[in-house]
């Protein structure tokens, strides 16, 4: 039977990487993004088995969108939660962090992704399905400028940490992809060019879902190198 996943955030970077992966490999991938033309024009670029959605994961009315697609295609095998937002730009100090942006960054970056886990947990619980949500190195380092969207990220990690243990029968991953080359980064400031790009994090990915390691925190390298990072103190 063709697997379903549904990706959040899959018009460009590493939404739209991981999109490929799962296509090439026969899956039908359910995809969403704000832009709908931007939405469109990638997968356009992906082939058959992609199915769009455009609208914002902060909107409850889109989230239904994406429930009535997924019933559509007969259910779900895989939710990644990967749309995210810095937040404020440039990235303030924590003196400086507007609140407003705050609370604006915790809806995109933890209660729509936990809306959607809701949304999809009994399906996945049929199927004994797997949830992939995308994490940074934010969410556990005290890097300068980073305390906002870091603390959303690491709430996204404690959530999906709870997660695990209250769902044993579903692989709940969270992973921290590295710096990649993408918009985002750019728009953080961090020297983007400098980065892999955005496909090398979507093929450990790829691994990470293949092989169905088991649920917790992963990082993509440990996975894109496992005998590098073996025994590594990190
Ligand atoms: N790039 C890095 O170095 C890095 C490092 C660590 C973690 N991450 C994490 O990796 C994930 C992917 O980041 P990326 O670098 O690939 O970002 P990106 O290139 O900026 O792509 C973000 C994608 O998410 C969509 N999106 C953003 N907000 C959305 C919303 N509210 N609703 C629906 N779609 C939305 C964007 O399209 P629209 O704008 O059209 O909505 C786009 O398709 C994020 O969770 C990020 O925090 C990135």
């Amino acid at each position: 039977m063709t697997k379903t996943a549904l990706i959040t955030g899959a018009s460009k970077g590493l939404g739209r990487a991981l999109a490929a992966e799962l296509v090439r490999d026969g899956w039908t991938v359910i995809v969403n993004a704000r832009s709908a033309e931007a939405l469109a024009e990638a997968a356009a670029g992906l082939g058959p088995g992609v199915v769009t959605v455009p609208g914002d994961v902060t909107d409850p009315a889109h989230r239904d969108d994406l429930v009535r697609a997924v019933t559509e295609a007969g259910g779900i095998d895989l939710l990644v939660n990967n749309a995210g937002t810095l937040g404020t730009t440039p990235l303030p100090r924590l003196a400086d962090q507007p609140l407003d942006d705050l609370e604006a960054a915790f809806r995109t970056n933890v209660t729509a992704p936990l809306a959607l886990i809701q949304a999809f947990l009994p399906g996945l619980r049929e199927r004994g399905g797997a949830i992939l949500n995308i994490s940074s190195d934010a969410a556990v380092k005290p890097y300068e400028t980073w305390g906002g969207y870091g603390s959303t990220k690491a709430a996204l990690e404690q959530l999906s940490h709870v997660l695990a243990a209250e769902e044993p029968g579903l692989a709940v991953w969270w992973v921290e992809p590295g710096d990649m080359r993408t918009d985002m980064l750019r728009a953080s400031g961090e020297d983007a060019d400098a980065a892999p790009p955005p496909e090398h994090a979507a093929a450990a990915l790829r691994t990470l879902i293949e092989e169905r390691r088991p649920s917790g925190r992963h990082r993509v390298a440990d996975l894109a190198n496992p005998t590098i990072s073996e025994g590594s103190a990190q």
